[in-house]
Formats: C-alpha cells, sequence, structure tokens
C-alpha cells in the first residue's frame, strides 16, 4: 500500500458521506428492496446466487429492530414471489443483540421460522468479538431447537475460531471468511500469511466434520487451496459454495463460476450504506486513492 493510500485510509472517516458513497457505489445494490432485485436478477441470469443483507447493524431501539426486521420479511416474500436465487445475510446487532439477548433470539427465531416456511435460508453474519460468544450461542440454540435453514460465520483471525468450530452441532452450516473487524492482539492474529493459513486449516477442519461449507473470499492463493481440497477429496459440489462481495474481483467469480463452482454474491442495500461502505473502502484504500486523486488532480 503507498503512502498516499494509507493515509486516504485513516483520513476516510473525514471525507464528505457524497464522495465515500460515490465511491462506494459498486458495493451496494442501492437503497430499496426494488435496487436489490434488480442486481438479483442480474446475477441470477449470470448462473449467480445470491445473498441479501439489510444493511444496519448495532441498533439501541426496539422499534428499529421491528423496522428491520420488516424489511427483511419483506424481502423474503419478495424472493419467493419473483423466484429469486437468493437468501439473507443478517446481522444479530441489527435484530436487537445489543438490547437484549432474549429479545434478539425472538426476532431471529421468528424471520428463521418465516424462511423455512417459504424454503429459505438464513445466514447469520459474524460481527465483532464482542458479539462473538452470543452469536454462536443464539445459532446452537436454534438448531438445537431443530432448524436446518440456518448457518453461521466464522472468522479465521480469531484465535478462539478452531475450538469454536469444535463446538458447533453436527451438521452445521458455515461461512468462513478472514473477519473485518480490527481486533486486539491478543485474541486476533495480526499477521496476513496467519491469518491466511488458519483460513486454510480452518477449511479442511470443517470439510473433515461434513458441515456445509461457505468459502467466503477473494484471496486467490485461499480460492487455489480450497479447489484443492475440493478436488482431492473429491467433495460433491452440494456440499460446498464460494461466496464473494457485490462489487469485488468479478474477474476471480467468473474464473470460479466457470469452473462450475456454485457461488453466491453477498448483495447489501439500504439506507444505511455508509458504515458498509467505509469498511469495503478501509479494505482497498487503492480504490478510494484513485477517486481522490482525480479529485485532486494527482496523476499517481
Ligand atoms: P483479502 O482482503 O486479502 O483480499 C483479496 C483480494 O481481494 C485483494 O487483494 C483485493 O484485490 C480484493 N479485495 C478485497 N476486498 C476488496 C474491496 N473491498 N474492494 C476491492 N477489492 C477487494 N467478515 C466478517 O467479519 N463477518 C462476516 O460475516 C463476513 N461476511 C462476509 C461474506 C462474504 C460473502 C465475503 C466475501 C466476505 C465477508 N466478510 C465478513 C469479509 C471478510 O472477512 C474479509 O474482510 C473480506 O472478504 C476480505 O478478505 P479476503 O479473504 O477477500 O482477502
Amino acid at each position: 500500500m503507498s503512502l498516499f493510500d494509507s493515509l486516504v485510509a485513516r483520513s476516510l472517516p473525514f471525507v464528505p458521506r457524497p464522495i465515500v458513497g460515490g465511491v462506494a457505489r459498486r458495493y451496494i445494490a442501492g437503497e430499496g428492496l426494488d435496487d436489490a432485485v434488480r442486481v438479483l436478477r442480474g446475477l441470477n441470469g449470470k448462473g449467480l446466487l445470491a445473498t441479501l443483507d439489510v444493511l444496519g447493524e448495532e441498533v439501541r431501539r426496539r422499534d428499529l429492530a421491528d423496522l428491520a426486521m420488516a424489511e427483511y420479511r419483506g424481502a423474503l416474500r419478495r424472493l419467493r414471489d419473483e423466484r429469486l436465487q437468493s437468501n439473507i445475510s443478517v446481522k444479530l446487532t441489527q435484530l436487537g443483540l445489543k438490547l437484549d439477548t432474549g429479545f434478539c433470539l425472538e426476532n431471529l427465531r421468528a424471520l428463521t421460522a418465516e424462511a423455512r416456511t417459504l424454503g429459505n435460508f438464513v445466514r447469520i453474519d459474524m460481527e465483532d468479538s464482542s458479539c462473538t460468544d452470543a452469536t454462536l450461542e443464539i445459532y446452537r440454540r436454534l438448531r438445537h431447537e431443530g432448524f436446518e435453514n440456518v448457518g453461521v460465520v466464522l472468522q479465521a483471525c480469531l484465535r478462539r475460531t478452531a475450538a469454536d468450530l469444535r463446538a458447533l452441532p453436527d451438521g452445521s452450516n458455515v461461512r468462513l471468511c478472514k473477519g473485518i473487524y480490527l481486533e486486539p492482539r491478543s485474541i486476533a492474529y495480526r499477521d496476513r500469511e496467519i491469518v491466511r493459513k488458519n483460513f486454510a486449516r480452518l477449511l479442511e477442519a470443517l470439510f473433515d466434520r461434513r458441515f456445509f461449507v461457505g468459502i467466503a473470499t477473494h484471496d486467490e492463493w485461499l480460492v487455489w487451496e480450497a479447489c484443492r481440497l475440493i478436488e482431492d477429496r473429491r467433495l460433491p459440489g452440494d456440499r460446498l459454495e464460494f461466496q464473494m462481495l457485490l462489487g469485488v474481483e468479478e474477474g476471480l467469480r467468473q474464473i470460479i463460476a466457470g469452473q462450475g463452482h456454485r457461488l453466491r454474491v453477498y448483495v447489501p442495500y439500504g439506507s444505511h450504506w455508509y458504515a458498509y461502505s467505509l469498511r469495503r473502502l478501509k479494505e482497498n484504500p487503492h480504490i478510494a486513492g484513485h477517486v481522490l486523486r482525480g479529485m485532486l488532480g494527482r496523476k499517481s
């Protein structure tokens, strides 16, 4: 990362919202469900699956969690009515995790029950480490209650993840990602190579346990490693899928799908686009830097 890019990364919170919005447009389907549906149709038309995310997190009031629930319910019905190949991804802090764990559990149970009735599936995104215990506990609880249409996410950056994986119930459905939140060194690996190697190691453990695995990465080395494992183990295609974010590494996406793998694209939409956009841009300040360079009239 150049010095300019790293400065851009650090100064992003001070960049005016319209500028962040302009750069981040590629990562977000739009503000409304109609926008998201349009993007889903396009992806499905190319043979790609999707997972729909209503942007928003850390709600501090019950009525805001109720609003998120209503939006997700509407989205689930629309997916069914329009026969779209998409499930949903939810953040528990958006359903009230930080307000009251019981309230959040009730919300997720209701949403998962509705998804089951409509033949759909709910993926629980994993948030920062203050949520890990409660998120895993709620996931285990729903599986224990007999919900099979719910899955969770594990983060390869956390030192605890191998133990968390061992504690998951048989038949689990797990998305594995590197983890996007900045965590203290005491609980998370900071070295990118260690995170990569841990991802590969966890992937093997997930396959060993015969879980359904969502391999969520744009890191070509990890994609290569996953393909190697899939081939060596002759894993059936219906036990796994690759997952990528909207607007990221579309070339690699085509290569993976072209090899016949299931590929699911994460499609966020909604009015709460700002926090999500900042996270995406911090991951790739090169893009933000490019635009700012243009604005400032710099050549490189
Ligand atoms: P890495 O960050 O090394 O990126 C590999 C390459 O991809 C980069 O070199 C770059 O070319 C490209 N790239 C990556 N990010 C980019 C960006 N924003 N813009 C442009 N190019 C980019 N995290 C979490 O903590 N909880 C969760 O629930 C989820 N859920 C989730 C779902 C899905 C479908 C995906 C793909 C990712 C997540 N994540 C997540 C995010 C994940 O933890 C991680 O931060 C990102 O995927 C980036 O890590 P990579 O494995 O792609 O490697």
